[in-house]
């Protein structure tokens, strides 16, 4: 293993240039399509967007929304909580989950999430929860679904409701069944870097329940019903129809973008097996292991990221390693939510006790896994893992 200096390939963390290029001319058929249309706001190009996301989802109703964060937003909004209620959260994610929640005086509970998927510990919740909580928000985090049948037991055990945030997992499973069809809602992000990534800012929510359906469709837009009559406090968390016709050429290509980054997750975890000091982020792993490769657990997973574990202190020694050899990589995520300084000081309790999100906080880093790595580039990612493992500096 192991190339010189002179061989080294630049490998981005993320590059967008490939996908989009290989459907340029269609986005710009696309773009003078909506020019002509003079339709600018909503319309039926949205709503052709809305009903192939819905098919492709299993869900009853979809929504083009502005981002993933309004998604998060408008379903807290729509199931009615604020001020006084409790929503429980899970301490080691992006940040928006949780600020979406105070952002309309609820209080995020920290949940501690599991060292070897990512996603929250719903043994953590269960010692969380209080007669105030309203609702769980599980992230799917880097592209895992949670286990689906154990979130919905644990929110009928508990009568709370659940808004599954699949920003980074749209298209993923749990035993066949997809994240955003099982919660009361679904929000993911088309933000470019997701799996399926537009060209700018918006997101989607879902639900399979009219009655919410129906009241997010009014709060989207400032809560009007019929056009310039306002009962209740909505906002604009419209999507844009010419944003909607660019993603709708890239839905269809969804399950191969999501197929071809599962392939360059099999070949980092095929060349890297055996390899001296990694080992897989399983219960039971190597504890001298320098780097521990993650596990998809529910084997249906869509790798929006390939997060390693660095353990024993080296984390920002490897980042510094592989940037050194022209790899990009990025910590998602260094501080916990709950060290965040907007939440300090804000009557949020502490820690909670979210010792596995401040472990992982400081182990955590991610490699490349775009859907168009070239086969040299997944080589030199992995041979240069393999190269730290063994202890070989630059
Ligand atoms: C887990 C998670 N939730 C929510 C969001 C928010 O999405 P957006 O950036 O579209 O607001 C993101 C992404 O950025 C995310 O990664």
């Amino acid at each position: 293993m192991g190339k010189t200096h002179c061989a080294m390939t630049n490998v981005p963390l993320l590059d967008l240039g490939p996908q989009n290029r290989a459907l340029e001319a269609q986005f710009e058929a696309a773009f003078r399509d909506v020019l002509r249309s003079n339709q600018f706001i909503m319309g039926p190009r949205l709503e052709a967007f809305e009903k192939d996301c819905a098919a492709f989802l299993g869900v009853k109703h979809a929504f083009g929304v502005s981002s993933g964060t309004d998604a998060l937003l408008l379903a807290l909004m729509a199931l009615g909580i604020g001020e006084g209620d409790e929503v429980l959260v899970p301490a080691f994610t992006f940040f928006c989950t949780a600020g979406s929640v105070a952002r309309l005086g609820a209080r995020p509970v920290w949940v501690d999430i599991d060292p070897h998927h990512f996603n929250l510990s719903l043994a953590d919740a269960a010692r969380k929860v209080s007669p105030r909580t309203r609702a769980i928000m599980p992230v799917h985090l880097f592209g895992q679904a949670l286990d689906l049948d154990a979130l919905e037991s644990f929110a009928a055990a508990h009568r709370i409701r659940v808004i599954e945030d699949a920003a980074q997992s749209m298209g993923a499973r749990w035993k066949g069944r997809l994240t955003m069809s099982v919660g009361d809602f679904g929000a993911t992000s088309f933000f470019p870097s997701k799996n399926l990534g537009g060209m700018g800012d918006s997101g989607l929510l879902t639900t399979q329940d009219d009655a919410l359906a129906e009241r997010a469709r009014i709060l989207r837009v400032h809560g009007m019903q019929p056009k310039y009559y306002h009962r209740e406090l909505g906002a604009n968390f419209r999507m844009d129809p010419l944003q909607a016709s660019l993603l709708h050429l890239k839905l269809p290509h969804l399950p191969s973008y999501n197929c071809a980054r599962a392939g360059n997750a099999i070949f980092y975890q095929t060349a890297l097996k055996g390899a001296r000091g990694i080992a897989e982020n399983r219960p039971g792993a190597d504890q001298s292991a320098k780097i521990l490769l993650p596990v998809d657990f529910s084997g249906q997973g869509i790798w929006n990221q390939f997060t390693l574990r660095v353990p024993h202190g080296r984390r920002d020694a490897l980042k510094a390693f592989l940037t050194a050899r022209k790899i990009g990589c990025e910590i998602y995520y260094p501080v916990p939510l709950h060290r965040q300084e907007c939440f300090a000081g804000a009557g949020y309790r502490g820690g909670d006790g979210a010792p596995v999100s401040e472990r992982l906080a400081a182990e955590v880093l991610s490699i490349p896994i775009f859907p168009e790595l070239t086969a040299e580039q997944r080589q030199w990612v992995a041979d240069s893992l393999a190269d730290f493992a063994a202890g070989k500096s630059e």
